[in-house]
């Protein structure tokens, strides 16, 4: 079998698309299609569900400079000195992976650090990049210097996991083309780019990926009540919205530790106030916000009670298998540990034990319902 080894670097995928013989079917064998394949098809697309109105807002409240950024102290002082360092050597900041529940500012950090290093932020997703080809048309398209974020790390498939490693180790490209005996693997050089990465399931993330982020793994955690506090002050300032104390205790004890919770149950509160003809948030529209919306005090909402009542009523508090509970309430395993879980788990009303998730006498005392004695729980 001759394995060729051709080294090439090139600038864009047109000036290769117009390279004869072997390059040609390198071109082939990285787009798949004879057309050539936009790559910002394997770019960010925006979130269908969200109104437009929403996200942009989401995108004006967001912190662009480390002393907007609230919270999660260790990390910001982590990466700090880790950006300091690379800006001083005039190196690309070494690739990183964050990782924790939704919503916790995985995207936003990726913003801030493209700015601190003046560097442009190319961003893609796990499901965006089904393909070899279609994760070479990305790493291709970036230049000296660029940071790549993908989101949702864990959703990458094999095959393009393993074309990444050497990607983030040697900035090289290695890609077979053709079957067989006339089989050759083609080395691309990449431009120095860091690789940021996010994802809600780090155990999802094969170890020989997770070992080549040698900037180092951040684990977000959730915010504390007064951190989530600051957050909803800030984000009422920039809304031009006057907030009363007792309604930033309303909402902050609802946001579930989370800004991206605590930022879109202010604009419902702020919705609520604009219709009512109030220039100010106060404890009774947000209380009444919150009525409207069924979320209690600590910020469950029904698909969280349906679960607690689920497993108290129909499974006696467990234990129960993920996949028994899911089918129960007709919702899909990703959903229960990714959204609903993480806050149940924090809050102290259900714990994953080895033969199931059971719920606690604190659930059952929220929820008002008569816990069964220790022995019938376990
Ligand atoms: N908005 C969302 N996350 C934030 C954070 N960590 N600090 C300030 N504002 C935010």
């Amino acid at each position: 079998m001759s394995l060729k080894l051709i080294k090439i670097r090139k600038e864009t995928q047109k000036a290769l698309a117009l390279l004869p013989g072997d390059f040609k079917e390198l071109y082939q064998t990285l787009y798949q299609k004879k057309d050539f394949v936009n790559p910002s098809n394997f770019m960010d697309k925006p979130k269908e569900k969200q109104k437009f109105e929403d996200r942009s807002l989401d995108i004006t409240l967001r912190p662009k400079i480390w002393d907007e950024y609230i919270g999660q102290s260790g990390i910001k002082k982590n990466l700090k000195i880790l950006l300091g360092a690379a800006k001083e050597r005039q190196e690309p900041v070494e690739h990183l992976l964050f990782y924790g529940p939704a919503g916790l500012g995985k995207t936003t950090l990726a913003h801030i650090i493209a700015k601190e290093m003046g560097s442009s932020l190319k961003i893609s997703s796990g499901p965006a990049i089904e393909k070899v080809g279609d994760l070479a048309s990305v790493l291709t398209n970036l230049s000296d210097g660029d940071i790549l974020f993908i989101d949702e790390a864990h959703r990458l498939n094999k095959t393009v996991e393993e074309v990444l490693y050497p990607a983030m180790e040697e900035r090289s490209l290695d890609i077979i083309i053709g079957k067989g005996p006339s089989a050759r693997t083609i080395q691309l050089e990449l431009p120095a780019f860091s690789l940021v990465a996010a994802t809600t399931r780090i155990a999802l993330l094969s170890p020989p990926l997770r070992s080549r982020f040698s900037g180092g793994i951040f684990r977000l955690e959730f915010y504390s009540e007064d951190e989530i506090g600051q957050i909803i002050r800030r984000s009422a300032k920039i809304l031009g919205m006057t907030i009363e104390e007792s309604a930033v205790k309303k909402i902050s004890s609802r946001s579930r530790f989370t800004p991206r919770t605590a930022n879109r149950l202010l604009k419902r509160c702020r919705d609520f106030a604009q219709i009512n003809k109030r220039d100010s948030i106060d404890a009774n529209s947000a209380e009444k916000t919150f009525e409207l919306l069924d979320i209690d005090e600590k910020g469950l909402e029904i698909a969280d009670k349906n679960i607690l009542l689920t497993l108290i009523n129909k499974f006696n508090g467990g234990p129960v298998g993920l996949q028994t509970l899911a089918a129960a309430i007709s919702e899909d395993t990703a959903t229960i540990e990714e959204v609903s879980e993480p806050y149940l788990i924090q809050l102290g009303f259900i714990e994953r034990r080895p033969r199931g998730r059971v719920v606690t006498p604190r659930a059952y005392e929220h929820l008002g319902i008569k816990c069964p004695t220790q022995d019938n729980l376990l």
